[in-house]
């Protein structure tokens, strides 16, 4: 029910000088914008030191660089001018204009209280005994964050000591780790995706969670499956799986399912549209707020919502919402998003957790459904000022904040905790981390954020945690592997190149060249990406690419606690005594003469060239976060055919390999004669060189797919696909106007041939994929049944007012400078205006007829329809096929029809075969899979007229057998 203020009685004020509260759902009414730079620059001045890499995350980013700062200055001065003198006319004819179809989020309240799902029911009733013991400050505490660095861990709530509940630690992320010692660096998302290895994905999730008990962390801040990839050049879509929702969703389900197995809280993030790191937040990029992701709702629950949703059927414990805004309203104070899809039609359970000061309002953000802020300071970094905190506490005692609301935050992250066991003291104790992330030394300060003198302790007890997961993580760089080109060359021979072979080459270069070579083969390794470097943590959270390219940068990295690079994996592998290695390890293409550069004798080159990108608060060459261009970095183009032309006088075999973030364009040199092979190894980590020599000795055979689409040019993405580099307004404003149109469903509805399709991937044997089977399961209907009546009943508490004793600071206490306690000095300055709650506070919502359960209606995830195929090996070699399975829906003819996208993915495996096995493959469709998002009805429709056609076959443009319902 929603809350009106004006009925209670008790302490209804509101305090003077509370500007938090002029703060509601959208971002129209956000205070966000009373901050002006200098406020933001005081925090470079924060007098904490030995962090480098840590603060230099929240130094103020030169506010635009380099040309995006001269033309935004330009820009928002005129553009704030332009606004002025058009405002007043502009006005007046508002009534007139039609709403724009892009850019505007409803309003949903009340947030649903969790406590529905009868898989969380036993939870909540432990979380409502201990919440209903809890003190009003106990209760606050357990919502706000202490403050940046006031803990040892990236983010750290306070606990409610007299119930025994625990301070929270909270730590990155998807690939490791962050900030600790003896910890794996496994390999990224973007590889995790190309494996298409459920059991791969589960068991890195398991492997990484084991690690964060062991580091004594509670909440992992991962897996990352927003970005979804629109644009190819976004700067963390590396942490994610790969530009599909139904890869991602699986992919981030059984990384949630794999994670939490061990009792760590899995984060799914970021909720929603993080699509590009320019203007992802206020001021970082030095416009007052966020660039605002337009998407309308078909595109939204089809695209870039559905991961959330597998996350959410997976169980997650906690879902991060964006910095950014969706249709004009900040993520983690958009009711629509939080309290409507979220927790309404998804039936999430767990918190919503904001992600690192994308909170931009207190009263806002916690009527439109946020429930943890993080790390606890407000709209300015590390000032120690809360817009949750004594704020919350305060909102409480004046009747802003309905009880039931802050009731409701606390007993989800209670419940959490409970449903993940976290209340086993033994697996669980209750302890701070055993390292800290500010600090190498052992000793260090318990609140490294805080001015006020405090005593060291030890901070880093150095403990290893890594027992057998780097074997995990080279299957997984090794399966993530992806085999683009493959002229009969690879895989090769320890010695160089079987006999046979190698008599041809050098019949070929004798030809070529006249000289007559004997002795050992020569082979020529040309790159900066295939050696060390300066080693790999030589730049703060991994900020610039050198040396071969395990991560990406930011918060999504981790320290390498070694990094195997190519060359010492090549030199260890290579049989020494066959064969000759020369290094090239520069990005210097070699100019002259074949002759000249020392190449004419080479009868092998293996060239490296990368392109990496990272979070937004850090730059690297011109790539501010998001990557500038598709191309490879570094100068890898001319590289590539400077060697390719050179290598044995230009007749000898190259063998191409990229680490990269996402998809680069191969335009330059993949039709090159000699170029025999390609190898996208996408970024590896800590295993990189291992994984590497497992497969180009084969000891490993390449199953690796693209989780994207390579094109031949950024163009071919579509317009949709670009960053927008430069603003074009104050609250810069990007319409998904490409709709569904991302990645291959660009490419199909446009008929554009793209370099290598989505799904694509080469083997060392050959697969049949034949025999497809449809096996209906249930009758097609539109809609899916009823929403069920809820399982369980969220937890009630007496909504009397808690006294204002409760939140005042207790006689004697020593509080910490710039620490976030939830206590008041006094509430002496309380007023009593009716609160102005937000449009549509009072309106009931109809509840969603997608929802019911937690990850939605039920009958949703039924599966409808089974696929069948026999996958066979019909090569010389054992190896895993992926089969993957492409839906068309049924095509609706004449005006009013459904658009549909030409084919997209749902379903795929991955299967071991000896040669000449065969194996059954079956595909469940669900629901969901077979249903779009009817915006009229509000609702996942299925289509009954026609029929829906599934092909499966080893990439989005290979359709082995086609079968019909
Ligand atoms: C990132 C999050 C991360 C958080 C904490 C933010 O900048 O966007 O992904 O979890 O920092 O480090």
């Amino acid at each position: 029910m929603a809350h009106d203020p004006s009925k209670e009685g008790l302490l209804n004020a509101h305090s003077a000088n509370d500007g938090y509260r002029r703060s509601f759902d959208n971002a129209a009414h956000d205070s966000g914008s009373d901050l002006d730079a200098t406020d933001y620059l005081e925090r470079d001045a924060a007098p904490n030191k030995r962090t480098p890499d840590a603060r230099e995350k929240w130094s103020v980013r030169r506010p635009f660089a380099g040309r995006t700062r001269r033309w935004a200055q330009a820009l928002y001065i005129g553009v704030a001018l332009f606004v002025v003198i058009l405002a007043a006319t502009a006005f007046g004819y508002k009534k007139y204009q039609q709403e724009p179809p892009y850019g505007q989020s409803p309003p949903w309240y009340p947030t649903p209280r969790g406590g529905t799902a009868g898989t969380w029911a036993k939870s909540y009733e432990k979380a409502a005994k201990m919440v209903s013991k809890m003190t009003l400050a106990e209760k606050v505490n357990v919502t706000t964050g202490t403050g940046w660095q006031m803990g040892l861990a990236v983010g750290t709530n306070a606990p409610a000591v007299h119930v025994g509940f625990p301070q929270l630690q909270l730590q990155d992320g998807p690939l490791g780790i962050r900030f600790a010692d003896n910890i794996t660096a496994f390999p990224a998302g973007i590889t995790v995706g190309a494996t298409w290895n459920r059991q791969l994905m589960y068991a890195r999730g398991k492997a990484h969670a084991i690690e964060a008990r062991q580091k004594g962390v509670n909440v992992l801040l991962g897996p990352c499956v927003g970005p979804l990839g629109r644009m190819p050049a976004g700067g963390r879509n590396w942490e994610g799986f790969g530009a599909d929702p139904y890869l991602q969703g699986i992919a981030g389900a059984e990384t949630v399912k794999g994670i939490q197995s061990e009792g760590i809280m899995a984060t799914i993030k970021h909720f929603v549209a993080n699509e590009q790191e320019h203007f992802r937040q206020p001021w970082e990029w030095g416009l007052p707020h966020a660039v605002s992701s337009n998407i309308d709702d078909r595109t939204l629950h089809e695209l870039y919502a559905w991961p959330f949703g597998d996350a959410v059927k997976a169980g997650v414990a906690s879902v991060m919402c964006s910095y950014n805004q969706l249709n004009n309203s900040y993520a983690c104070g958009n009711s629509k998003l939080l309290n409507g899809i979220l927790k309404d039609e998804l039936g999430f359970q767990g918190f919503v957790m904001s992600d690192w000061l994308a909170q931009r309002s207190g009263v806002g953000t916690a009527l439109a459904g946020l429930d943890m802020t993080m790390p606890g300071d407000g709209l300015r970094w590390a000032n120690g000022e809360s817009l949750w905190g004594p704020q919350l506490t305060r909102s409480i005692l004046n009747g802003s904040v309905p009880l039931e609301r802050l009731n409701d935050m606390v007993t989800r992250i209670v419940a959490a905790w409970y449903q993940l066991g976290q209340d086993d003291e033994k697996k669980f104790p209750r302890q701070p981390p055993n390292f800290s992330s500010w600090t190498n030394e052992r000793l260090g300060l318990p609140s490294e954020g805080s001015p006020s003198p405090q005593e060291k302790v030890e901070v880093n007890k150095f403990v290893d945690v890594r027992a057998n997961h780097s074997v995990i993580a080279r299957e997984v760089a090794a399966e993530g592997t992806v085999l683009l080109k493959n002229e009969d060359l690879l895989p090769l021979s320890r010695k160089g190149l079987p006999d046979a072979k190698l008599k041809m080459r050098r019949d070929n270069i004798r030809r070529a060249t006249g000289q007559v070579r004997s002795g050992k083969f020569r082979v020529g390794i040309f790159g900066d990406d295939a050696g060390e470097g300066k080693g790999p943590n030589h730049c703060k959270d991994r900020a610039c690419n050198q040396g071969t390219l395990g991560s990406g940068w930011g918060s999504g990295a981790v320290e390498f606690p070694y990094l195997m690079t190519p060359i010492q994996a090549l030199r260890e592998e290579f049989d020494l005594t066959k064969v000759e290695l020369h290094d090239f390890l520069t990005d210097k293409p070699p100019h002259g003469t074949a002759a000249d550069a020392g190449l004419a004798d080479l009868e092998l080159c293996i060239v490296f060239a990368n392109a990496d990108s990272g979070e937004g608060f850090a730059q690297w060459d011109n790539n501010q976060g998001d990557r500038a261009d598709l191309k490879l970095q570094k100068g890898g183009d001319s590289l590539i055919e400077s060697v390719a032309s050179r290598c044995g006088s230009g007749v000898s075999d190259v063998v191409v390999v990229i680490h990269a973030v996402g998809p680069v364009l191969m335009e330059k040199w993949i039709d090159l004669p000699n170029v025999k092979a390609v190898l996208l190894a996408h970024l590896p980590g800590q295993e990189s060189g291992h994984a590497l020599t497992d497969i180009l000795f084969g000891d490993i055979n390449p199953s690796g797919h693209l989780p994207f689409t390579i094109g031949q040019s950024l163009e071919d993405y579509g317009p949709g696909a670009k960053i927008m580099y430069l603003p074009n307004a104050v609250v810069p404003q990007q319409d998904f106007k490409e709709g569904l149109y991302i990645d291959y469903r660009h490419f199909d509805k446009n008929d554009i041939e793209p370099r290598f399709p989505f799904g694509f991937g080469l083997s060392y044997t050959t697969f049949n994929i034949s025999r497809i089977h449809v096996s209906p399961k249930k009758t097609k209907s539109p809609l899916p049944a009823p929403r069920p009546s809820p399982v369980a009943s969220p937890p009630s508490y007496p909504t009397t007012i808690p006294p204002a004793s409760e939140a005042l600071f207790p006689a004697g206490f020593r509080a910490l400078k710039k620490y976030i306690y939830p206590y008041l000095d006094s509430v002496d300055d309380m007023v009593s205006d009716p609160y102005p709650y937000p449009e549509g506070y009072h309106t009931t919502q109809p509840l969603s007829g997608a929802g019911g359960d937690e990850g939605g209606n039920p009958d949703l995830w039924a599966v409808y329809v089974t696929v069948a195929v026999e996958v066979a090996n019909t090569g010389p070699v054992a190896g895993a096929v992926v089969p993957q399975l492409y839906l068309s829906y049924p095509e609706q003819e004449g005006e009013g029809g459904v658009d549909f996208p030409v084919r997209v993915l749902r379903g795929f495996d991955k299967v071991y075969l000896k040669p000449g096995e065969k194996q059954t493959v079956e595909f469940e469709v669900t629901r969901r899979d077979l249903s779009y998002w009817d915006v009229g009805r509000q609702n996942w429709v299925m289509v009954v007229e026609g029929e829906y056609r599934f092909g499966v076959g080893e990439s989005s443009r290979h359709v082995a057998v086609e079968g019909r319902w």
